[in-house]
């Protein structure tokens, strides 16, 4: 089992990444479950294949398992589903030194870990994702939210889970769309700062989209390493270091928003596409070599992830696209940071991009090929 460390001063925890932890869920919980009952917050694809599996290891411990469970997807990140998660937890008395288990993708973490910061004043959770990118992203580093009228994600806290439980048996279950949404994540961690990781992505990504479980094992783990690490260092994205995780995310969010946040194209699809146009827009500014940006944009196609912005049939200018991203919640005293390349596993924050240049450059990727 490897264990990473997020080393945050009096709110450490640790992330442990192996498969078999969701069998052995009330072991590996310990002491943090500390009454019979166990409040657990998940959805309904979720609970349908882990469920029994989870009630099970719990009740050999001589606990029981206590379910809310949500409809699967982004809905469920809602005030509603906020105020239900909330009541809920109330009505199953949850005290400030219980912790909720939060057992699922994104979606539940981030609901599950915002209702922890406000229930009486903040209550532990346990995170035990499930899809890949909560694996390797969302679990760690204690963002929550819910999404509201205004955007995505623009209500929430910093709640730091008190144990992250990643099981790489969970992701055989997986859809392989999801498990590539994933995998995008992971190279991210490569592309921004470590090319021996981007090496390793290359040589072995089909191994990880495949469920090899020792590449899935050193993917998911050499990801959290990464982002515990960024986290340890800024953990409230303050000082620049945190926001490189957003590679790929400007652009993501304004394809996102353009295909009205649907199947058309998920966020690990958007953020994939993303990194392509940030590598290039970084050799269209003469940062970076247009050999790196070649590989990257190979990498993320041989993963079968959306690589070309033409492709994807978009009616709509460069200038379209750069209006969406006016309302990224980055958006900083009236400039837009972006995260750019100078090599790969060298990407750094630029304050001073033109907005008109951005738009010139995705009409030219909109026409190209
Ligand atoms: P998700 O939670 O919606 O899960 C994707 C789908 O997979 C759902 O249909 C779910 O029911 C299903 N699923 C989950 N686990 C499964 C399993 N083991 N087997 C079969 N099906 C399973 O989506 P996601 O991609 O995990 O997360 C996306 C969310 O994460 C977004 O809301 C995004 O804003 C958020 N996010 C948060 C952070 C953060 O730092 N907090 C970072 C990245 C993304
Ligand atoms: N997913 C970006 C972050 O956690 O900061």
């Amino acid at each position: 089992m490897a264990v990473i460390e997020v080393a945050l001063a009096g709110r450490e925890y640790d992330v442990r990444v192996e498969h078999g932890l969701l069998t052995d869920i009330a072991n590996q919980c310990g002491p943090l479950l500390r009454k019979v009952r166990v409040p657990i917050v998940t959805d309904a694809n979720v609970h349908r294949l882990w469920g029994e599996a989870v009630e099970a290891s719990l009740a050999a411990a001589g606990k029981e398992a206590r379910w809310m469970i949500h409809a699967p997807g982004e809905s469920a990140k809602s005030w509603e589903g906020l105020s239900r998660t909330v009541e809920w937890l109330l009505a199953e008395e949850v005290e400030r030194g219980d912790h909720i288990v939060a057992l699922g993708g994104g979606v539940i973490g981030d609901l599950t870990g915002f209702a922890a910061s406000m229930l009486k004043r903040g209550c532990g959770f346990v995170q035990v994702p499930t899809t890949l990118l909560a694996q390797v992203d969302s679990s760690v580093g204690g963002k929550t939210a819910i999404n509201v009228v205004a955007g995505k994600n623009l209500v929430g806290a910093f709640h730091q889970p008190g144990l992250v439980l990643a099981d790489t048996d969970a992701l055989a279950t997986l859809p392989p769309r999801e498990m590539r949404c994933g995998y995008a994540e992971v190279i991210k961690y490569g592309i921004l700062g470590d090319a021996a990781f981007f090496n390793w992505c290359e040589a072995n990504g089909s191994d990880v989209l495949t469920h090899d479980a020792a590449a899935v094992e050193q993917a998911v783990t050499k990801s959290v390493q990464a982002k515990a690490h960024i986290v340890a260092e800024d953990e409230r994205e303050t000082s620049g270091a945190r926001a490189l995780l957003n590679l790929g995310h400007t652009f993501g969010h304004a394809l996102e928003a353009e295909t009205g946040y649907s199947d058309r194209l998920l966020h690990g699809e958007a953020v994939a596409l993303g990194m392509v146009l940030a590598a290039r827009y970084s050799v269209r500014c003469g940062n970076m070599p247009e050999t790196d940006a070649r590989r990257i944009t190979a990498a993320i196609d041989t993963a079968g992830l959306p690589a070309e912005l033409s492709a994807l049939g978009l009616e709509c200018s460069g200038e379209d696209l750069t209006r969406h991203m006016l309302h990224d919640k980055k958006m900083d005293a009236g400039t837009l940071p972006f995260i750019l390349l100078r090599g790969i596993g060298q990407a750094y924050l630029d304050r001073d991009v033109e907005l008109s240049d951005v738009a010139a450059f995705l009409s030219e990727q909109l026409q190209a090929h």
